[in-house]
C-alpha cells in the first residue's frame, strides 16, 4: 500500500470501498454467506476475545456481528486511506472542519484538563486559544452553583431554590435532560425540569408542580432565536412576573452564544453564561448548556461527567485503530449500513435511568449523519446515517422486538448493560441482565425448523398443528448486535459513554466524507412555518401558494 502522502486519494479510497463491497457480496471460504454470524463462532472459539475490547471498566463486544478478520482489515484500511486519523487531528487542532458553517468543532476543549491547550483555527487562518475562556466560564458556573446550593443566591422573594427549569430544545434540552434523568437521586441539590415543546400542554402540566418563588429558570439556546424556546421563555417569564414582580431581579439565567439577544430578553449580565459557536448544539451538554445538570446533581457530578468524557477523548485521540472503541463502533455501523444494507439501528439501554439516551443519540447521530452530499457538495453514492430508534430494555421486548427477531430486514442493536445497580433489588437486576443477554443471544442464535418441530413434538403437538405453526415459530437468527457493559452508571461512566458515541459520529462523518457538524435539513420546515403561522391567525385571509393538501388542512383547521 502507498505511503502517508497518498492518504485520501480517490484511487485508494475507491479500492477500499470496493474491497468492502466485494467481501459483502462474496460467500466465505466455508460457503457461509457474508451476513452470517454463527459460523464465525463455530470456527473460532476465541471469537469473543478477538472481537471485544476493554477500556477501564467498559467492555465493547462486537463479536455478535458478521465481521471477521478480513472484513475488519478492510474496514480498518478504509479508515486509514480515508485518513480518519488526520481528520481527527484537524478537529483537535481547531481547524474549521465544519466547512459549510466555517466553524471549528471543539467540544473536546470543553472537557479538557486544566492546562491542556486547545486552539481555534478559523477559516481565515487566525489561531486563538480557547482554554482560558472555557476555564473562566466553568469557574463562573461553579460559583453560580455554589451560590444557589449555599443559599446566598435566592429568589427575589427570599426563598431558596428547590427547582430548576431548563427551557430549550434539541441539543439545548436532550443532553442535559438525559443526564439528569440518568443520575438524579432523591437528596440531590435541586429538582430539574425540562421544557422543550412549543406545545403548551407541556408547560400547563409543569407549572402547577412549581412554586415561582423557589424556581430558577434557565433559557438554554445557542442562537437565542429558536421559536419554541423563545415562546416558552416568554410564557415562563410572565409566570415569574405575576408572582414576583417585574424584571430585572427575576430568577432567570441564559445559556447562549447570543449575548445581545439574552440581554434584550432582560437577563442580567451576571446571569448570562456564554459558550462559543464551535460548540455544536448536539455536543453542547458539556458547555454552559449543562448548567441544569450541575445545579440539579451538584458540581462534583458535573465535573466527573466532564472527566469521563475527557478519558474517552484521550483514548480516542491516542489509541491505535484496532483498539479504538469509537472507531470500531463506527466501522461496525459502516459494515451494517454499506456492506449489508441495513437501514436502521436500535439502541436498547437495559437501564431505566438511561430512558432518554436513545432520544439524545437520535439527535446526535441523525442530525449529524443524515446527509446526502459529500463535504464538497457532490451527491453521495452510498447510504449514510441509518434510522436510530430504541427504548429501554425490557420494555422494548414487549413492543418492537418482534420485528427485530422475525421481520424481513435485520436491524442491528446496541445493547447496553450496567453490571452493578444502585438499588438493593438484586433479583430484579439479575432478571434485567439476563433479558439483555437473552435478546442478543436470540437474535444471533435463531431457531430453525428442526428445533421448532422437536420442541412442539415434545410438548405433545399433533403433526397437523406442527405443520400449521412451523413457519411462524422459526427465527432466522444471524442478526447482529453490539453489547456494551458499563461497570456502574456514574457521572464518569456516563461521560465516557456519551463521548464514545460522539466520536463514533465523528468517525462516520470522516468515513462517509460528509459534514457531521451542520444541520441544514432542519431549516426548510422552520421557513415554511412562518407563513403558516400567519395563515392560522384568527381572521387571517387564506394564503396562496400551498400544495393542495396543505391548503385543505389549513381550511380544516380554520373551520373549527
Ligand atoms: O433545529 C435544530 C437545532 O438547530 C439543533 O441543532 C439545536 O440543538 C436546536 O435546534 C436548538 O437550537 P438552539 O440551541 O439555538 O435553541
Amino acid at each position: 500500500m502507498s505511503g502517508e502522502a497518498a492518504l485520501g486519494t480517490p484511487a485508494l479510497v475507491t479500492a477500499a470501498w470496493a474491497e468492502i463491497a466485494r467481501l459483502a457480496a462474496t460467500q466465505r471460504a466455508d460457503g457461509s454467506p457474508p451476513s452470517s454470524i454463527r459460523p464465525l463462532f463455530a470456527a473460532a472459539p476465541d471469537r469473543f476475545a478477538r472481537f471485544s475490547r476493554r477500556l477501564d471498566g467498559l467492555l465493547l463486544d462486537f463479536s455478535k456481528t458478521a465481521i471477521d478478520d478480513r472484513v475488519l482489515a478492510a474496514l480498518l484500511e478504509l479508515a486509514r486511506v480515508q485518513d480518519v486519523a488526520g481528520q481527527r487531528a484537524a478537529m483537535a487542532a481547531g481547524q474549521a472542519i465544519n466547512a459549510t458553517e466555517r466553524r471549528a468543532v471543539l467540544h473536546l476543549a470543553l472537557r479538557a484538563a486544566p492546562g491542556e491547550a486547545y486552539h481555534q483555527r478559523g477559516a481565515d487562518g487566525v489561531i486563538q486559544p480557547v482554554a482560558t475562556s472555557v476555564a473562566e466560564t466553568l469557574a463562573r458556573m461553579r460559583a453560580f452553583c455554589a451560590a444557589v446550593h449555599g443559599g446566598t443566591l435566592r429568589s427575589p422573594s427570599g426563598e431558596r431554590f428547590t427547582d430548576v427549569v431548563n427551557i430549550g430544545i434539541g441539543g439545548s434540552d436532550l443532553g442535559p435532560a438525559m443526564v439528569t434523568r440518568a443520575l438524579w437521586t432523591p437528596g440531590a441539590p435541586l429538582r430539574a425540569h425540562y421544557l422543550a415543546n412549543v406545545d403548551a400542554h407541556a408547560w400547563a402540566a409543569l407549572a402547577p408542580r412549581l412554586d415561582p418563588r423557589r424556581t430558577l429558570v434557565l433559557i438554554a439556546s445557542k442562537t437565542f432565536t429558536t421559536q419554541e424556546t423563545m415562546a416558552n421563555a416568554a410564557l415562563v417569564r410572565d409566570w415569574l412576573r405575576a408572582a414576583l414582580g417585574p424584571d430585572p431581579a427575576l430568577p432567570l439565567a441564559a445559556l447562549s452564544t447570543n449575548l445581545d439577544a439574552a440581554a434584550a430578553f432582560g437577563i442580567a449580565p451576571a446571569h448570562v453564561f456564554p459558550f462559543a459557536d464551535w460548540v455544536g448544539g448536539r455536543f453542547s451538554l458539556w458547555s454552559t448548556i449543562g448548567l441544569s445538570i450541575a445545579l440539579a446533581l451538584g458540581w462534583e457530578a458535573f465535573a466527573a461527567l466532564l472527566e469521563g468524557a475527557r478519558a474517552m477523548d484521550a483514548h480516542f485521540l491516542a489509541a491505535p485503530e484496532e483498539a479504538n472503541l469509537p472507531l470500531l463502533l463506527a466501522l461496525v455501523e459502516l459494515w451494517h449500513v454499506n456492506g449489508l444494507g441495513y437501514p436502521a439501528r436500535a439502541v436498547l439501554p437495559y437501564d431505566e435511568r438511561l430512558a432518554r439516551l436513545t432520544a439524545h443519540l437520535q439527535q446526535l447521530e441523525m442530525e449529524s449523519l443524515g446527509k446526502r452530499v459529500t463535504l464538497t457538495g457532490a451527491a453521495l453514492t452510498r447510504a449514510s446515517g441509518p434510522v436510530v430508534f430504541g427504548e429501554p430494555g425490557t420494555n422494548a421486548q414487549h413492543s418492537f422486538m418482534q420485528l427485530l427477531h422475525q421481520g424481513t430486514t435485520p436491524v442491528p442493536c446496541d445493547i447496553l448493560l450496567v453490571r452493578a445497580p444502585d438499588h438493593a433489588y438484586a433479583e430484579n437486576h439479575r432478571m434485567l441482565l439476563a433479558n439483555g443477554l437473552a435478546q442478543a443471544e436470540a437474535l444471533l442464535r435463531g431457531k430453525d425448523a428442526e428445533a421448532v418441530r422437536a420442541e412442539m413434538a415434545a410438548a405433545g403437538a399433533s403433526e397437523a398443528e406442527i405443520t400449521r405453526l412451523l413457519p411462524h415459530k422459526i427465527f432466522p437468527g444471524d442478526r447482529p448486535s453490539v453489547t456494551l457493559i458499563l461497570p456502574r452508571l456514574s457521572p464518569f461512566t456516563l461521560g465516557q459513554l456519551v463521548a464514545l458515541y460522539e466520536h463514533k459520529v465523528f468517525c462516520l462523518g470522516a468515513l462517509w466524507d460528509i459534514n457531521a457538524f451542520d444541520q441544514w435539513g432542519v431549516e426548510l420546515g422552520k421557513q415554511l412555518c412562518g407563513p403558516l403561522l400567519a395563515a392560522l391567525a384568527p381572521g387571517a385571509p387564506m394564503t396562496v401558494g400551498h400544495d393542495g393538501s396543505t391548503a385543505g388542512l389549513l381550511r380544516a383547521l380554520q373551520e373549527g
